[in-house]
């Protein structure tokens, strides 16, 4: 047991999931997962173990931002050994041709973080997908036919942001949206020797404004899953 996870040793999969809600984790669970089990309810932050076309697979919540996510990441990696992890969440979209619904692989993520400064580095660093992650889950969602978008995403510190237009900075830059996780899971993977992705849904567009109802949420998170169950 570690200070946030309830979990024996050897009740997490190599490869996980990592919804922010806990609730998702349970949904996917009890949709997806043959034999699970809980072995996690420290903080309501749920955690299964199952089979998913008979290959173990784990799925927790994270909690939402950097700081959470870091946490979780961090424990999984260090103290049970798991090696791909891999953020289901949503994000919204700096970019006009980025639709609400759209999935996006994010093979990068910038960050207004201040994660990287535990490192000491003399410059900044560049947080990035797992290559092996990324050309498997963009395989697999081919073979779905489901579209995906691949490129920069910022994971945020702020939702609220008190300047209502700094977005347009990072749009600028060919960033496609925002969440506010990827970045603390790509450089804990990259520090620690895991791989890591994260794919993601857009829920809401800052450009034109849109939002997803909660039955085109539902449908979307599915496709997100089914991708990031193959990764197993
Ligand atoms: N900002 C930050 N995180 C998000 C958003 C957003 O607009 N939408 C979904 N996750």
């Amino acid at each position: 047991m570690t200070i946030h996870i309830g979990a024996k040793k050897g009740e997490i999969a190599e490869t996980i999931l990592l919804p922010g809600d806990p609730l998702r984790a349970r949904f996917l669970a009890e949709k997806y997962l043959d034999d699970y089990f809980c072995y996690n309810e420290v903080r309501g932050m749920y955690g299964y173990t199952g089979y998913y076309k008979g290959k173990k697979i784990s799925v927790q919540g994270t909690g939402m931002g950097m700081p959470s996510i870091g946490i979780y990441s961090y424990e999984l990696i260090v103290d049970y050994g798991v090696k791909n992890l891999i953020r289901i969440g949503s994000c919204g979209s700096f970019q006009a041709d980025v639709k609400v619904r759209d999935v996006i692989l994010a093979m990068s993520a910038s960050t207004n973080s201040n994660f990287a400064s535990q490192y000491g580095l003399p410059g900044t660093f560049a947080p990035t997908a797992s290559y092996e992650l990324l050309e498997k889950a963009k395989r697999t969602a081919d073979q779905k036919k489901i579209p995906v978008v691949i490129g920069n995403i910022l994971s945020s510190d702020i939702f609220y942001d008190a300047d209502p237009n700094v977005w347009k900075k990072w749009a600028a830059l060919g960033v496609l949206g925002v969440e506010m996780e990827a970045a603390a899971l790509y450089m804990n993977a990259a520090k620690l020797g895991a791989n890591a992705l994260a794919i993601l849904t857009v829920s809401d567009s800052l450009v034109d404004h849109t939002m997803t109802t909660s039955e085109e949420r539902e449908k979307t998170l599915t496709d997100m899953m089914e991708i990031a169950l193959e990764l197993a």
